[in-house]
């Protein structure tokens, strides 16, 4: 090698060296970044770092999707909501506004297919992009939501809103939907019957939007969407999985806390197991 060549290779070593330092540099400081933006946005104490990251299944099927996943992730075996048998069509963006309007207007808005039909003042469909990645599941509309007809606008509402912020996204790059669109009297969670009555819109929202994610908030959206009977302490922080039919992808679930239990618990234990399992849907989705 010539004293030339050497000094070529020399000076690539030390520009792939700036380079990575520089990568490395930028990565702590994006880190460090979302720690202190949550810590203000949350008010997360103490950032977890210490719970397992479940291997993360890539956006396309593949098979080394389905054999991390496999291993990390609880599918809906015995799902308590029925799912299609046909194949089901996937949209783009101008379908799945057609499909979601005509639903809301057509179905949803005049829906008395349950009791909780008789309490409402709106109902509540969901709203957001309907190509989010990330679908948030709530519980059913309170009194704020039931007002407007729009999901999450009260104080678990507000909270949601720094949850997805210290996410790095803003709410309408989001979608978020409940369980059932019509608020329960006195908020009491909705009974078994009304979840499965209402399930079929909550299914086609699913089905149209086709998340790359859903978090699910609080256990009876748990349950609705994983089908177990286990409590949200346990199904929290663990990789589930939604399967809309045969032949389908399982769509990765993230059971988290509710954010109106977070309220009521404001708790840096609490708060951090919710920024733990943001987190862990924000690597699955590359935020
Ligand atoms: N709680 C929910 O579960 N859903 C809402 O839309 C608002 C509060
Ligand atoms: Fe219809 Fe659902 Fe409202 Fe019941 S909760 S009336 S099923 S929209």
């Amino acid at each position: 090698m010539t004293a030339a060549t050497t000094f070529y290779w020399l000076m690539r070593a030390r520009e792939a060296d700036v380079i990575l330092h520089a990568m490395t540099e930028r990565r702590r400081k994006r880190i460090l970044r979302q720690h202190v933006q949550t810590d203000r946005l949350l008010g997360v104490d103490a950032v977890p770092l210490g719970e397992p990251v479940a291997p993360v299944p890539t956006a396309a099927g593949s098979a080394s999707r389905s054999s991390t996943v496999a291993s990390a992730v609880r599918s809906n075996a015995a799902p308590l909501l029925a799912t299609v048998a046909e194949p089901l069509p996937r949209l783009d963006r101008e379908g799945k506004l057609r499909v979601l309007e005509a639903m809301r207007l057509e179905e949803v808005q005049n829906c008395r297919k349950c009791e909780l039909c008789r309490g409402r003042l709106n109902t509540v469909f969901g709203e957001g992009d309907v190509d989010a990645s990330i679908l948030f599941i709530g519980e059913g509309p309170g009194q704020n939501e039931d007002e407007q007809g729009r999901p999450f606008v009260g104080r678990a509402g507000e909270l949601l809103d720094k949850m997805i912020a210290a996410m790095g996204l803003k709410r309408e790059q989001v979608y978020i939907a409940n369980i059932v669109k019509c608020r329960p009297p006195n908020n009491r969670a909705p009974t078994p019957i009304e979840v499965e009555t209402c399930w079929p819109y909550l299914y086609r929202q699913i089905a149209t939007i086709r998340p790359k994610v859903i978090v699910t908030l609080g256990g009876p959206a748990a349950k609705a969407v994983v089908g177990t009977s286990e409590g949200i302490t346990r199904l929290r922080g663990t990789w589930h999985s939604y399967v809309l039919g045969p032949g389908e992808e399982p769509i990765p679930v993230m059971p988290t806390f509710h954010p109106a239990y977070v309220l009521r618990n404001y708790t840096p234990e609490v708060r951090g197991k919710v920024w733990s399992d943001l987190q862990q849907v924000m690597k699955l989705v590359g935020l």
